[in-house]
């Protein structure tokens, strides 16, 4: 319904594609305006000609390992194809691709670890294996890449986009960005990304708006199968500001109360989308509710089979069957098996309803279910299980995992991701009131290493300071400063530790060793623990 000119829009980048001239299109709206729906038009006419799309949608309920976005484009891209053919187009960027995607090894055989260790020149490299992967499958046929709910995206993965909106310009590549603009604050690195590739030539935007009367009395009238009374859809247009999900909801709900033909029908138009999916949800059976309530815990996308384990005493199957006929709960179209929230508020809906003892109690019951299922292959799973122990208040779990997840963000070149790691470590380990300092110790150093590289200058907020010599505030510039001077405290900084990581960092690092200090080496995390802990 309607978007006929964004559309064209988008029609128009595809052609630009095919001819060589490749661009990134950044899509925005509030939440239910239509952005994926746009995208999925826009993949429709870009397979309806012959392009590829390959798609990667961003995790909102927290805790996806680094790049998820892009690491789902190239496992889309991965699965499609043979080995050999895979292994020709990997070329010279095969270790690094590896780095993100660790299946490439068992799909194309051995691959060497890459052979650079300095983190920056290695993130170039990766960043740059990722653009001439896309290149050089984008040269047997042009490509669409879809990436979806960037404003819940990973730093890195944003520095990766603005990347390839630097090196695709005369590729055959278009990508697609979606993301809430309702969602990003001041300091949100998406603005600062926003703010620096608008300036790139190949660059557009799209901002979508509310549908007009015209558009919300057709889908009125598609809806419901017949033209409905003019004041029930101007009534509708004016409550729902023609925000199309606002629409469909309110459209559902008016049919599941029978209401649709009550001449006050436009009079009874939910006060915001949130109410109206509120009514629609109350409509269920108590069991139904229970069960999304725990699938809310889980995410916008869960796996029956994990909510099967965690909701016993009720018929889980016909809970979920009840509400994919109310269409809150559909099939992913990403993966098979999986089920998903129509809508992120329709998940938001369910989670915000739980009162705060019963979510502490729920992220502890799904944390320890997600351990027990990853627990041959749990790299990928640290920022997600530290992010519900985490939310269940569980401090050595949270504090553990994040730390874990940290440093597998550092081993994927995700920095910004181990630093906010790190940064949740810190917080957990605060407010559970722990007092071992050579813990914090540790916390502190990880901070300040690779992960510390930051930009965009973004702060945190408040931490509550416990105990002697700890920070009352939390930043970065603090937390590196604070790791630099435990470093020169241990003995740790210049010659007789390992050089941080840090661009800053290095800086110094070449001063001392230009003074005739030997070159530090560096040194593993266990050790550093026992040095630091031999200082106590
Ligand atoms: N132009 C449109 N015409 C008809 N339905 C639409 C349109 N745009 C969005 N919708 C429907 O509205 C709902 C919300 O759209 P969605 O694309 O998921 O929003 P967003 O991604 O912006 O949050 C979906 O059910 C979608 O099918
Ligand atoms: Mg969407």
């Amino acid at each position: 319904m309607g978007r006929g000119a964004e559309l064209a829009a988008l029609i128009g980048a595809l052609g630009e594609a095919e001819a060589g001239r490749g661009s990134v299109f950044l899509l925005s709206g509030e939440p239910g305006i239509g952005k994926s729906r746009l995208a999925d038009e826009a993949a429709a006419h870009a397979r309806g000609r012959g392009l590829l799309v390959l798609r990667g949608r961003c995790w909102e309920a927290g805790g996806a390992p680094g790049y998820w976005p892009w690491v789902q484009v190239l496992r889309a891209y991965a699965r499609g194809a043979e080995p050999y053919e895979l292994r020709g187009l990997l070329g010279a960027g095969a270790p690094e691709l590896a780095e993100l995607l660790p299946e490439l090894r068992e799909l194309v055989g051995d691959l060497p670890r890459p052979a650079v260790h300095d983190p920056e020149a290695l993130r170039f490299r990766l960043f740059d294996a990722v653009a001439v992967f896309l290149r050089a499958v984008a040269d047997e046929r042009a490509l669409l890449v879809v990436l979806d709910d960037l404003h819940a995206a990973d730093e890195p993965s944003l520095l990766l986009l603005e990347f390839l909106a630097g090196s695709t310009r005369d590729a055959r590549v278009a990508v697609l960005g979606a993301y809430r603009d309702t969602e990003t604050e001041p300091g949100h690195p998406l603005n600062r990304l926003i703010g620096d590739m608008v300036r790139e030539p190949a660059v557009g935007r799209i901002s979508l708006g509310g549908l007009g009367r015209e558009e919300v009395g057709e889908y009125v009238e598609l809806s419901a199968g017949r033209r409905a009374p003019e004041p029930v859809v101007e009534a509708i247009h004016e409550r729902t500001a023609g925000n199309p999900l606002f629409v469909v909801e309110t459209m559902r709900l008016l049919a599941a109360e029978g209401r649709l033909d009550r001449a006050d029908a436009g009079t009874i138009v939910p006060a915001g989308v949130g109410q109206a999916i509120d009514r629609r949800l109350e409509r269920l059976s108590e069991a139904a509710r229970g069960a999304l309530t725990i699938a809310s815990v889980l995410g916008r996308e869960f796996d029956p089979a994990v909510l099967e384990r965690l909701d016993h005493d009720d018929d889980v199957a016909g809970a979920l069957d009840e509400a994919i006929a109310a269409r809150l709960v559909t099939a992913s179209p990403r993966a098979p098996g999986l089920l998903r929230f129509s809508h992120a508020l329709v998940r938001d809906a369910l989670y915000g309803a739980i009162p705060a003892r019963r979510r502490r109690d729920l992220h502890g019951r799904v944390g320890m279910e997600l351990e027990r299922r990853h627990r041959a292959e749990p790299g990928p799973h640290f920022a997600k299980l530290a992010q519900h122990f985490f939310e269940a208040a569980a401090t050595e779990e949270a504090v553990e995992y994040a730390e874990l997840g940290a440093e597998h963000a550092v081993s994927q070149l995700a920095y910004e991701e181990a630093s906010r790691l790190y940064r949740l470590a810190l917080r957990a380990f605060e407010r559970g009131g722990a007092t071992d300092e050579s813990r914090l110790c540790g916390l502190l150093l990880g901070l300040g290493g690779p992960g510390a590289r930051r930009r965009g200058g973004r702060r945190e907020g408040n931490l509550p300071a416990r105990g002697r010599g700890r920070p009352a505030r939390w930043d970065g510039g603090a937390a590196r400063s604070r790791s630099a001077r435990i470093r020169r405290a241990l003995g740790m900084d210049g010659a007789a530790g390992r050089p941080s990581h840090h661009p800053a960092a290095r800086g110094s690092h070449r001063r001392a060793t230009e003074r005739g200090q030997r070159p530090a080496r560096p040194v593993a995390r266990a050790a550093r623990r026992r040095a630091v802990e031999g200082q106590r």
